[in-house]
């Protein structure tokens, strides 16, 4: 069974992030279509990247980069359940992004996205353009979640129809990428 990680990329106190993973969570394990791991990047705890080597080097000089290794090391497909802030990207999932190289390559990554009337989407696609100098494939089909507080009363998420739909879409075509890409890894 290929292992799935679900990243969040949120990392503020009572983020809205946490509750949206949840239901993710539920819909990911209800799948079957993988071992589902969940990779928090606020107990992850990297500090902004000040490690002295080019990540390709794998010379790590701090216990938190080498944990954070092993732990992509170990997936086999990534989503990315991200805010949008100003417009763009996560920085936290940027940072995380930045400590590694060769642990990301030729997996794939599906795009759970949330925000205002823009549900994330300017974040979604200034993360695929960063997604792909890792050589990580980002999938098409999405989660896009917009006036997401609306969605989250007492830290439960309550998603609607389309969510759970494109939820199920987007885990199918994972599930086929993380297939296609063994090829590449071995
Ligand atoms: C610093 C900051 C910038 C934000 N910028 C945007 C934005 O550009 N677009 C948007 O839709 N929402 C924006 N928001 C609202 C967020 O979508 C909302 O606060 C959401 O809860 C953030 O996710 P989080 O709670 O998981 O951190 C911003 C929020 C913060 C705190």
């Amino acid at each position: 069974m290929p292992r799935l990680g679900v990243v969040i990329a949120s990392t503020r106190e009572g983020r809205v992030g946490a509750p949206v993973a949840d239901w993710f969570l539920g819909r990911a394990r209800t799948h079957a279509g993988f071992e589902v791991e969940v990779v928090d990047l606020k107990a992850v705890n990297l500090p902004v990247l000040s490690e002295p080597n080019h990540p390709r080097l794998k010379k790590y000089t701090q216990e938190t980069t080498r944990a954070w290794s092993a732990t992509v090391e170990s997936l086999d497909a990534f989503v990315l359940v991200t805010p949008e802030y100003n417009h763009s990207a996560s920085p936290a999932l940027v940072n995380a992004l930045d400590h590694l190289y060769f642990e990301w390559n030729y997996k794939p990554a599906g795009l759970v996205t949330y925000g205002g009337i823009s549900g994330g989407l300017r974040a979604a696609q200034m993360t695929k353009l960063m997604l792909t100098a890792f050589k990580i494939v980002p999938m098409v089909e999405a989660v896009t979640i917009p006036f997401v507080t609306k969605h989250v009363a007492d830290g439960v998420f309550t998603p609607d129809d389309a969510h759970d739909k494109s939820a199920k879409v987007m885990l199918d075509e994972l599930v086929r990428w993380t297939g296609a890409l063994r090829a590449l890894r071995s």
